[in-house]
């Protein structure tokens, strides 16, 4: 397995969109109902979201989306290239995304797991995270950007 120890965790820049977008992919968080494009520039349009990547040897091995919403801190597209799965990115990159909204007043991250996700679910819970309890509703109200 590679060495993944002392990544480079920064704000992502114009030119890594394409390998964040093929990580994405790679790593199976991609949906097809979500334009990744999209999500990228809106997480990036203002001071309240930014998406992370952690790169290792020149490549974005890592990443994680992390926006506030003015009660709550979220985090989404966390991902860990296949190859580097394992060797503590997902905890280096979460780790990040925390700080990243600590330093902006947020108490309480929050994140999705799809259900059937029982590998990330556990990898969550050796983080600290643990299950609310809470539903998650969802109605689209505009048509996308
Ligand atoms: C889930 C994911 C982000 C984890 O990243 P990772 O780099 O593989 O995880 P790490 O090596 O940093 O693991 C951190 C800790 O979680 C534990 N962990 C990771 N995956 C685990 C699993 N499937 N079951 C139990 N523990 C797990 C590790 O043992 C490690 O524990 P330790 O640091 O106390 O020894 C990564 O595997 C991934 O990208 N998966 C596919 C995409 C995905 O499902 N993303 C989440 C969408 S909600």
């Amino acid at each position: 397995m590679p060495a993944t120890t002392d990544p480079v965790i920064r704000e992502i820049r114009d030119g890594d969109i394409p390998a964040a977008i093929a990580l994405w992919h790679a790593a199976g968080v991609a949906r097809p109902w979500n334009d990744p494009e999209t999500d990228i520039a809106f997480a990036r349009r203002g001071p309240h979201g930014t998406v992370l990547v952690a790169e290792t040897g020149g490549r974005i091995a890592a990443t994680a989306m992390a926006g506030e919403d003015g009660h709550r801190g979220w985090v989404y597209y966390v991902a860990v290239a296949p190859e580097h799965q394992g060797g503590g990115l997902g905890r280096a990159v979460m780790a990040a995304a925390e700080a990243w909204l600590a330093r902006r007043g947020v108490w309480k991250v929050q994140l999705l797991v799809r259900a059937d996700n029982r590998p990330a679910t556990r990898f969550y819970e050796r983080l600290g995270y643990r299950d609310t309890g809470a539903v998650c509703l969802q109605k689209v109200i505009a048509p996308e950007a």
